[in-house]
């Protein structure tokens, strides 16, 4: 059966003032009543250029109170985020629907990797304002080029320098967030499994949406990853909730964002915060992110570093294989498994 995708459904809907049922947010979600407008939420915005004992306090202030943080002079030059960015965007609007249903994510699969839309509505019975690629870009031999896309010719260079050039500025976070933690500064990658860390990129394209104010993009959660690093495009749409209101983002051009996920929350047993998140959708712009989840593998175990515990603080977290701590969250959410799979 052919999958119904978001692009699709916007392209009919684009001279109507209605979107499709499943696509009105509870009111409790919705965006024109959630959020706190006229207020641009200014997430700490870090330098990285600036002199690394500063740096290190920057970090892991902002990891620990707002679990968000912005980093620019981050040493990817513009032009390797803006050829990520052209060639992401030629697979979606370039390239022919068929031609990028060859890489769908496969009905049934365990692999999350692929193009794709969710196909189960969310608990709540409301869809997501979006369509997705998701595919591991390293180590080498995780990544499985069957769910690259094929064009523009120039996609696989595009994503391979980007997440060479990403590799150096995940270590330096990690160094960073080690340090914070008054621990040695290969702690917290250690933790996580080294090398074996797998760097999980997806592309969100969220496109015009007749209704703004009812639909969200990617419904809240936090993410499951260690960290995530995002490039956005200048549209808008990414909300981080704050004292009870969700609060826009402000869009920094070239500036990469960095979330705390659950995997450092645990690891540093609690004093780092991952970050709860949405996204919205605009009325006549095209929206698209490219987060990178750097995910430890389904064996690796994690919990809070022995470090941190002591008599004054006992562990607050289980220890867990990271597969078995996908499943409990999924538990808790009462989420099929595909879907919290994806939630990311
Ligand atoms: C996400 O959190 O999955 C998406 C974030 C974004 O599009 O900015
Ligand atoms: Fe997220």
């Amino acid at each position: 059966m052919e999958v119904e995708r978001v692009q699709a459904i916007a392209s009919l809907s684009k001279s109507q003032d209605t979107i499709p049922a499943e696509y009105i947010r509870s009111e409790n979600e919705q965006p024109a009543i959630t959020t706190l407008h006229g207020v641009v939420l200014e997430v700490p915005v870090i330098d990285l250029g600036a002199g690394s004992g500063d740096v290190v306090e920057q970090i892991t202030e902002a990891a620990k109170t707002w679990g968000i943080f912005q980093i620019v002079n981050h040493g990817i030059p513009d032009e390797v985020i803006a050829k990520l960015q052209q060639v992401g965007k030629e697979f979606f609007e370039v390239v022919p629907q068929e031609e990028k249903e060859l890489i769908a994510k496969l009905p049934g699969s365990d692999s999350i990797e692929g193009y794709g839309t969710r196909l189960q509505k969310e608990v709540d019975g409301k869809k997501g304002w979006v369509d997705h690629l998701f595919h591991r870009v390293w180590p080498p031999p995780a990544i499985n080029y069957r769910f690259w896309p094929k064009n523009p010719p120039s996609y696989r260079e595009a994503n391979e320098v980007y997440a060479n050039k990403l590799h150096g500025v995940a270590d330096k976070m990690f160094e960073c967030l080690s340090e914070g933690l008054g621990l040695e500064p290969n702690a917290v990658k250690d933790a996580l499994g080294g090398e074996d860390l797998i760097y999980l990129m997806k592309i969100n394209y969220y496109p015009p949406c007749p209704r703004p104010d009812l639909a969200l993009g990617v419904v809240a959660h936090t993410d499951m990853s260690s960290i995530t690093i995002l490039v956005p495009n200048e549209v808008q749409g990414l909300q981080v909730f704050k004292d009870d209101y969700w609060y826009d983002v402000k869009y920094i051009p070239n500036a990469l964002i960095v979330h705390i996920g659950d995997q450092i929350e645990i690891l540093s047993n609690g004093i780092y915060k991952s970050v709860y998140h949405r996204t919205t959708v605009n009325k006549e712009k095209t929206r698209m992110s490219w987060p990178v989840f750097l995910e430890p593998t389904p064996d690796q175990e994690i919990g809070p570093i022995l470090e941190l515990i002591n008599e004054a603080n006992p562990p607050k977290f289980k220890t867990k294989k990271y597969k078995d701590y996908v499943y409990s969250k999924l538990a808790e959410t009462e989420m099929p498994p595909e879907l919290v799979r994806q939630y990311t």
